[in-house]
């Protein structure tokens, strides 16, 4: 039994949008340094703190950001769900099934990209990915797919048979970001369309990719929408809203140490 059964039979909740807090974005400002600040994991434990349904991170193929004991440890050390994403390689299925964590969320990954650019074509790829999505299944582990807001990829995920399918907002977020009106309203209906469709054949729907304060609230608002990912604008944004407060601490500590008042 692995150790964090607990944590895995908690059920989420299903009454409301639920957030999973990707903390990607923590490891890669560590990873500047080499060293182990600031953590992943306190970073999650932060963020369950203040209202995270579950926890998202990346195992990418170059280790860019999210290691494997970082995977371990989020699994064991945090208290909630582990969503972890990964590209369908042999290499990943043997550390998810090692992690075991609560769930899998199958992604596209190219080593050039600067980010998951876009959806899994699962309807292209049924052959290959139904490997993973069974060997994951048999596990026990929720796997869900990463796919463009687009109905032939819901369907085609419904036939490879997974719970979960998460649809990629990036398209959205980009026409959020170019105040473009009309595309706005484009994207926008593809993600409800496609929950639409999803849930109406049985499927569960997430989204993420790209949501900040700005564009959340036009996806949160779809009932059939179960859970938002989001991490690279919560990781931003704890940066603006907290340095604040790190400034004024290290400003305390250098004053004090001139006062004679040591820690
Ligand atoms: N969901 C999935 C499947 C992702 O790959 C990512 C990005 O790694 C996210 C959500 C979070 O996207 P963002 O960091 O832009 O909020």
């Amino acid at each position: 039994m692995s150790p964090h059964k607990s944590v895995t039979d908690k059920k989420l909740d299903a009454s409301r949008c639920r957030l999973g807090v990707n903390v990607d974005h923590v490891a890669t400002l560590r990873n500047a340094r080499n060293g182990d600040h600031p953590d992943p994991v306190r970073a999650a434990q932060l963020a369950a703190a203040a209202g995270a349904d579950s926890i998202t991170a990346h195992l990418r193929e170059d280790r860019r950001h999210i290691r494997d004991d970082d995977m371990y440890r989020l699994n064991t050390e945090v208290g909630l769900p582990l969503n972890f994403e990964m590209a369908a390689t042999e290499e990943m299925l043997k550390i998810a099934l090692d992690v075991h964590p609560y769930a899998v969320c199958l992604v596209p990954e190219k080593r050039s990209e600067q980010t998951t650019e876009g959806g899994l074509n699962v309807a292209d790829h049924k052959q290959e990915l139904i490997y993973y999505v069974d060997k994951l299944t048999a596990a026990g582990i929720r796997v869900s797919l990463f796919i463009d807001p687009e109905i032939q990829q819901v369907e085609a995920a419904r036939d490879l048979g997974v719970p979960v399918v998460e649809l990629h907002a990036g398209a959205y977020h980009e026409a959020v970001h170019k105040t473009q009106p009309d595309l706005i309203h484009q994207e926008l209906q593809k993600i409800i369309a496609s929950a639409c469709k999803g849930n109406e054949i049985g499927l569960e729907i997430h989204a993420g990719h790209g949501l900040t304060f700005d564009n959340v609230q036009p996806v949160a608002m779809v009932p059939e929408v179960r859970e938002l990912n989001i991490g690279h604008f919560l990781v931003g944004e704890a940066i603006v809203m907290g340095l604040d407060k790190s400034v004024r601490e290290m400003r305390r500590l250098i004053d004090d140490a001139r006062t004679g008042t040591l820690v």
